[in-house]
């Protein structure tokens, strides 16, 4: 058996464990609530249409047409100056710098599993004060706990494609499904589960802002895994004769699907005791372990359940984080999965521990830098800069460089023309111009 080809469903698995992360359970929810829920819901889904997609699909372009590392694949697919174009495939460096805060965050999910099997805080105070005193004084337990979430993800990758990636989400990604279905049934047995569907799926446009638009095109991209080689590299391993739009279509579609579950799940749950839904990121850390405190055992029993599916979408994700960097290392500096692996990992973890540090009192002035802790450095860095940047860089080249004629060919047997035309603008203009508006203001204001 080929352990560097993924099967049919195992990329498919493997693409939507990599898009099914802490976007969808934990920030997806939060969003929405800060952005004022039905009509943020819809601007969202139609980013995920015309750009999440669109670039989703230029993506696997990329990598099936190369069956390369991602910077291999921009230096040949590239007719000329592809020695200048292979910088465009070192986006994969990306992905060092989101894996550290990532981890970081899976660290905080597995001592929340913890926290829902023992004690769940009281009132919202109690977990607001449990929840400020992990992050800000909780230095070995944190440091143990991403240490274990570091190890996980090295170890999956350690395996290759086949042996390690593709069969850990053929285990997880159905567990995970499995969590959320029997967590939503649960759902529609409570009070709050009809508000919570009005609240999600009936648009309020007084209720958005300029500023949900960018909030919606930036998490498209976090959550289609996009910008940084991810679903590049994942392609480049796909059997031949997939259905390359349909893959694309199904992965998208889950992600959303799971990010809309894990909504009505989350609101349920919140208006079902009359809190309120704009809590910003404490709404999965703070809101509802106060909330699931409030039901007894059952609120034990749900909360485990959800923060061991919040873990597998975690580790599934980062898994996807680091195989991107770990296969260029691998091909252009020709060396072996393990070396590529302690370096890269290395690396990693340096970083990881010093995001960590940054938020703990006492420490965080020695890695902070320009007044801003690594820890939120990172996050700017990455979700504001590095993934749009390659973002833009995936519709420019697939839109401009790579011959239309190649590209029609690869997609023909997928799609009918019109379709084609239609994805074809919209990753020469749509696409661009979106992530750079959303790029420019992110930046600037
Ligand atoms: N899509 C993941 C999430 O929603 O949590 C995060 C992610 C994975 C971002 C892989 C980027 C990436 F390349």
């Amino acid at each position: 058996m080929n352990n560097a080809r993924f099967s049919r469903i195992g990329f498919i698995l493997a693409a939507a464990g990599s898009a099914v992360g802490l976007g969808n359970i934990w920030k997806f929810p939060y969003i929405t609530g800060e952005n004022g829920g039905g009509a943020f819901v819809l601007i969202y889904l139609m980013t995920i249409v015309f750009i999440g997609l669109s670039l989703f699909l230029a993506e696997v372009v990329i990598g099936r047409l190369s069956r390369e590392d991602s910077v291999t694949a921009f230096e040949t697919l590239a007719p000329k100056n592809g020695k200048l174009w292979k910088y465009s495939g070192w986006m994969v460096v990306n992905g060092v710098i989101i894996l550290s805060f990532y981890l970081v965050v899976i660290g905080w999910i597995f001592k929340y599993i913890y926290i829902s099997a023992t004690t769940l805080p009281q009132n919202v105070e109690n977990s607001s004060a449990a929840f400020g005193g992990m992050v800000t004084t909780d230095i070995t337990n944190q440091l143990i706990l991403f240490t274990i979430a570091f190890i996980i993800t090295a170890l999956i990758v350690s395996k290759g494609i086949k042996k390690g990636i593709e069969k850990a989400n053929i285990i997880l990604m159905p567990m995970l499904i499995v969590i959320l279905i029997a967590l939503l049934y649960y759902s529609t047995t409570l009070d709050g589960f009809s508000k919570a569907i009005e609240f999600l799926f009936v648009p309020d446009f007084s209720k958005v802002h300029s500023s949900s638009i960018l909030a919606a095109v930036g998490h498209a991209f976090f959550t289609l895994s996009l910008g940084m080689g991810t679903i590049m590299t994942y392609s480049a391993s796909l059997p031949k004769k997939t259905n390359l739009v349909r893959a694309s279509a199904i992965v998208a579609l889950l992600d959303t699907i799971i990010a809309l579950i894990a909504g009505v799940v989350i609101f349920a749950i919140i208006f079902n005791f009359g809190a309120e839904p704009a809590q910003g990121p404490g709404l999965v850390f703070i809101s509802l372990p106060a909330i699931l405190h409030d039901m007894g055992f059952i609120g034990n029993i749900i909360g485990v359940a959800f923060f061991v599916a919040l873990a597998f979408a975690g580790i599934t994700s980062a898994v996807s984080i680091l195989e991107p960097t770990v296969m260029a290392v691998i091909n252009r500096f020709n060396t072996s999965r393990m070396k590529a692996l302690i370096v890269l990992g290395l690396i990693t973890y340096i970083l990881g521990a010093m995001a960590l540090l940054s938020n703990i009192e006492g420490i965080k002035e020695y890695v902070t830098f320009f007044g801003t802790g690594t820890f939120d450095i990172l996050d700017f860095l990455s979700a504001s800069i590095l993934l749009p940047l390659g973002g833009m860089l995936v519709a420019i080249f697939v839109g401009f460089i790579i011959k239309k004629e190649v590209i029609y060919m690869l997609l023909k047997p997928y799609m009918n023309d019109t379709v084609f035309k239609i994805w074809y603008f919209s990753i020469r203009f749509i696409t661009p111009l979106g992530v750079m508006i959303v790029m420019i203001n992110k930046v600037f204001f």
